[in-house]
């Protein structure tokens, strides 16, 4: 199938996580047709090996193209740090946008204070990451955490539930006071924000790739003459590898959910 302006945007992450970009996407494009793929099967990306990551990926992002997508946002921080490139060589007429760990906006905010990055291990790891922290982060204190199990638990839903918070202060805990802004460089964490402010202090600063990643997308349409014909009404559909009515309802939830 062959995409033009009037096809759908393609949307993927390892499970849940993704609704929180997908949020700012219909909020920047909303005449957009977004499809929104979990892989809730197969989640959490960020605790396998990248080789794994790379062909689930690459899996969702062929599917979706025979599907006849226009472009594909990849919601996922972890996929896009192993998958993005090669998924570009492979598809090099298809836009295809990642998101990555929002820690240019936060080190250029003012009075951001001490910095902390909280990320799956694989993101942390990678390349990726080391280049955006040399290229950003050098002036600036910044402390990087991985949170392996927090995605996990997400997925599960149940977010007002107190071991979620206990959770998240095993990991960030002995900050509490000292860090004046928080990059949530997992897609799963904006889902959390305010258990994690809970643990930090009230006054820390949140920064994600939502929003940059929406007005990247609406560039990359618009340079490829591909945004949706004036006056459609978009629509979001939603998909998961655990083909299930209550996982749908689930993504429903996270994303009709107030964060
Ligand atoms: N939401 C994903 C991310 O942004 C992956 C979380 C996971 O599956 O481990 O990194």
């Amino acid at each position: 199938m062959s995409a033009d302006s009037n096809s759908f945007i393609g949307v993927f992450d390892s499970g849940v996580g993704g609704i929180s970009v997908l949020r700012s996407l219909v909020a920047e494009l909303p005449g957009e047709d977004f499809h929104y793929f979990g892989d809730s099967a197969n989640a959490p990306y960020g605790e396998k090996p990248e080789a794994q990551v790379l062909e689930l990926s690459r899996s969702i992002v062929e599917r979706f193209v025979a599907q006849g997508a226009k472009a594909i946002v990849i919601a996922c921080n972890t996929a896009t740090s192993v998958a993005a490139a090669p998924l570009r060589n492979a598809y090099p007429d298809l836009p295809i946008i990642g998101i990555e760990p929002a820690l240019k906006p936060a080190t250029e905010a003012p009075g951001h204070g001490r910095i902390l990055v909280m990320a799956t291990d694989i993101t942390l790891t990678l390349d990726k990451y080391h280049d955006l922290a040399a290229t950003y982060g050098k002036d600036c204190d910044v402390i990087s955490v991985p949170c392996p199990g927090l995605a996990g638990r997400i997925e599960h839903g149940e977010l007002e539930q107190p071991d979620l918070t206990e959770m998240i202060r095993g990991y960030v805990g002995s900050f509490a006071g000292t860090v004046g802004s928080v990059v949530l460089g997992c897609t799963h964490y904006p889902f959390v924000r305010r258990q994690i402010a809970e643990v930090l202090g009230p006054d820390v600063k949140f920064f994600d790739g939502g929003a940059g990643t929406a007005r990247h997308l609406r560039s990359r349409l618009s340079a490829a003459g591909l945004l949706a014909p004036e006056g459609h009404a978009g629509a979001v559909e939603f998909a998961s590898s655990k083909d299930t009515e209550a996982e749908i309802a689930l993504y429903r939830e996270f994303f009709e959910r107030r964060i």
